[in-house]
């Protein structure tokens, strides 16, 4: 069983990874019912923390039913880093996990998140300073290299274990390559096959299969995975993957009174969480997911992404579940969509909103 040091994790552990308002507490909830191991928050600059900034504070907030659960920090400046880890050790997670893999132009180009790949010396002497910052174990979650021409991921990889950190997940892409074209695992596979690292090393990138994720498992021989954009809408891949890993087989997709449940899970917590007309208004944006694939879902999309009532959305929600619920061949019909949507799909979903945000 892998262990990020005293963390016990289970077999082949699956990790949610942390996306930019995406895994916020209420998605969070979601992803745990459907058996995310580990859970990161989203990114949380050190620079906002330390200035006390409201929207960074906020994002320090975490459940005891969400554990073990990760904070996710980023900068460019080491003294700020330092001193943002130890607020974030105050909020007390399980560990602290460094972003070196951001590749948004804001972030990379100010030398934080993938930007610091182009200085790796620097890479290491920020992880050393936040090392010594925390009593907490620190984590890695960064790419390939900067470019093509500087994939050095096998170095930095042994140079960040040398100086303590105690996992490393590797999405295998450079920032040059943004999200586009196929995450290439052959790297990640070096440096977890290289008998100088001891520590456990999670693949990323492009898992959004159970398939995928047992044929990645068997060739690249990783101590987990982590699942971004898949668990977007389908927070059930996780225990699809799980199932398909232990049996062999694919468990059917969630009914429709768990999407309606989950749906209404996430909506509440969001209320709790962000108040009510922040969660109201944020919540729209998920809908159309947990209806993803239902035939003419249309009809309560188009009015829940307009409604400002609490009451009447549940009442529209509990109406959308007693409608299939009605429907024949619901399932068949689910898989039909499910097979006309790949067909469709030329580009990876949510591509564009990470880069422009
Ligand atoms: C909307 C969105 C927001 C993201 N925000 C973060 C973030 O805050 N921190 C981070 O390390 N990576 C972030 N990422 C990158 C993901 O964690 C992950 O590395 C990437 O999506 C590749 O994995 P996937 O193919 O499973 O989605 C984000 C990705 C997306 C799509």
């Amino acid at each position: 069983m892998p262990k990020i040091a005293h963390i016990e994790l289970p077999e082949f552990p699956l990790l949610l990874a942390p996306m930019e308002d995406v895994s916020d507490p209420p998605f969070r909830a979601v992803c745990k019912d459907a058996g995310a191991d580990l859970m990161y928050t989203e990114f949380i600059s050190s620079e906002g923390l330390i200035r006390d900034a409201r929207k960074s504070r906020q994002k320090l907030d975490i459940f005891s039913y969400e554990r073990p659960i990760g904070i996710q920090l980023f900068g460019s400046e080491i003294s700020s880093m330092e001193e943002a880890t130890r607020v974030a050790t105050t909020a007390n997670p399980e560990l602290i996990d460094i972003n070196y893999g951001c590749p948004v132009k804001t972030v990379a180009c100010k030398g934080a998140g993938a930007g610091i790949l182009r200085d790796i010396d620097k890479m290491v002497r920020m992880t050393q300073a936040v090392v010594k910052a925390t009593h907490l174990p620190v984590t890695v979650k960064t790419r390939l290299g900067w470019d093509e021409q500087t994939k050095n991921i096998v170095e930095v990889a042994e140079r960040l274990q040398d100086i303590g950190i105690a996992a490393l997940t590797i999405h295998g892409r450079t920032r040059q390559q943004m999200y586009k074209g196929e995450a290439d695992w052959t790297l990640i596979a070096e440096v977890k096959n290289n008998p100088r690292m001891h520590i456990p090393i999670f693949g990323n990138g492009d898992i959004d299969s159970p398939q995928k994720a047992l044929a990645y498992k068997n060739k690249y021989g990783v101590d987990g995975i982590m699942i971004g954009r898949a668990s977007i809408g389908n927070p059930w891949i996780f225990r699809e993957i799980k199932h398909f890993l232990k049996t062999g087989t694919v468990l059917a997709p969630p009914s429709i009174s768990e999407r309606i449940t989950a749906c209404k899970k996430h909506f509440h917590r969001s209320l709790e969480w962000k108040g009510e007309k922040l969660g109201v208004l944020e919540m729209r944006r998920h809908y159309s997911n947990y209806l993803k694939n239902l035939p003419d879902s249309k009809i309560f999309r188009s009015q829940l992404v307009l409604m400002d009532d609490i009451v009447a959305i549940e009442k529209l929600l509990d109406e959308a579940l007693a409608f299939y619920s009605a429907m024949p061949d619901l399932e068949s019909k689910v898989m039909h969509q499910m097979k006309m949507q790949q067909y469709q799909e030329t580009e990876p979903p949510y591509e564009t909103t990470f880069i422009d945000g």
